[in-house]
């Protein structure tokens, strides 16, 4: 079968390309410098300008990965434009192209009125995958871990101070889960049998629950500290004003909208997506 791949280019996309590969599937890599990995044919397309165009025709499923998790507002990147608005004219495109497969990546935490723009949006656009294209798969996975993912390498960053600065009381819960694993889930249902998973919205979670403060001392350990390391939790309301100031900066790590993220509930208790990974991977030293 072909799957076309948006946002192939990305941490998760490199390595759900090298999954379908691997089952024996044929990808097409779409992100706007349009490199697919290990032989998979590559387009380039910026799906906030460009048409789609003749993408899907012939296409046995497409997945929707594209997504950010920082807002450039002033060079036009917004969570509206490529969370909603790519959203939108990719769904037009399937049904237009009568595309039989359609996943779409969305997120834990999701909801109409969250606070953060990034789940709001996500929401948004579950809405319209779900009344457009019925048959349409969405997936929610908790945060992601393995092969070095940016937040985690911000956590890390972060621990290596002597005290670890926390936003918020470090309680929030999370589920982590492994790219490898998730990479498999999204591959299997590109190439599951429609009727078995059609319509269908999976929250995707790992198999260890961790509130932040595990986490940051999880990575801390795997470079070497002794867990518990020692922390400063700073109350959201000190830590708000500070950061509206310092996300200006590009290189500033934290964002009002992720600091809202941080804060909702990241788990879940599905486990329907163990039918293609039986034992999931719990963290471990790969971060
Ligand atoms: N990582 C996580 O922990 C996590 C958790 C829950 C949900 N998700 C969701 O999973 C999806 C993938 O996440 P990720 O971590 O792999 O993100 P990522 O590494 O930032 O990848 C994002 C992808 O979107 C593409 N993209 C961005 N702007 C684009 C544009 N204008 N036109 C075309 N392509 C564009 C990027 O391609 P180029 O920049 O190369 O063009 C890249 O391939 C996102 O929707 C994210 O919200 C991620």
């Amino acid at each position: 079968m072909r799957f076309v791949v948006l946002g192939a280019s990305g941490y998760i996309g490199e390595a759900v390309q090298e999954t379908i590969r691997a089952q024996g599937h044929r990808v097409v890599a779409v992100s706007r410098h349009g490199r697919g990995v290990g032989g998979a044919e590559g387009i380039a397309m910026n799906v906030q300008r460009d048409p789609v165009g003749s993408l899907l025709d012939g296409a046995d499923g497409v997945l929707n990965l594209v997504g950010i998790i920082r807002e450039a507002p002033a060079e036009g990147i917004t969570y509206q434009a490529l969370h909603v608005d790519a959203t939108a004219k990719l769904v037009e495109a399937a049904l237009k192209a009568g595309t039989p497969r359609y996943v779409q990546m969305s997120a834990l935490g999701v909801s109409p009125r969250g606070g953060s723009r990034y789940f709001e949006t996500k929401w948004e656009a579950e809405q319209l995958v779900r009344a457009r294209l019925p048959h349409a798969v969405i997936v929610r996975p908790s945060l992601v871990f393995g092969g070095r993912a940016d937040f985690f390498a911000t956590l890390a960053g972060l621990a290596k101070n002597p005290v670890v600065p926390v936003p918020g009381d470090g309680h929030a819960l999370f589920d982590p889960v492994f790219r490898g694993n998730l990479a498999t889930v999204l591959a299997s249902l590109l190439s599951a049998p429609a009727p078995d998973v059609a319509g269908q919205v999976y929250e995707i979670g790992g198999p260890v629950r961790m509130t932040l403060d595990a986490m940051i001392d999880w990575v801390a350990e795997v470079a070497g500290r002794r867990p518990p390391v020692p922390k400063l939790h700073m109350p959201l309301g000190l830590l708000r004003p500070l950061v509206s100031l310092g996300e200006r900066v590009p290189a500033f790590p934290l964002t009002t909208d992720q600091l809202r993220m941080l804060n909702v509930p990241n788990i879940t208790d599905d486990t329907r997506w163990h039918t293609w990974v039986p034992e999931p991977t719990p963290p471990g030293r790969d971060w």
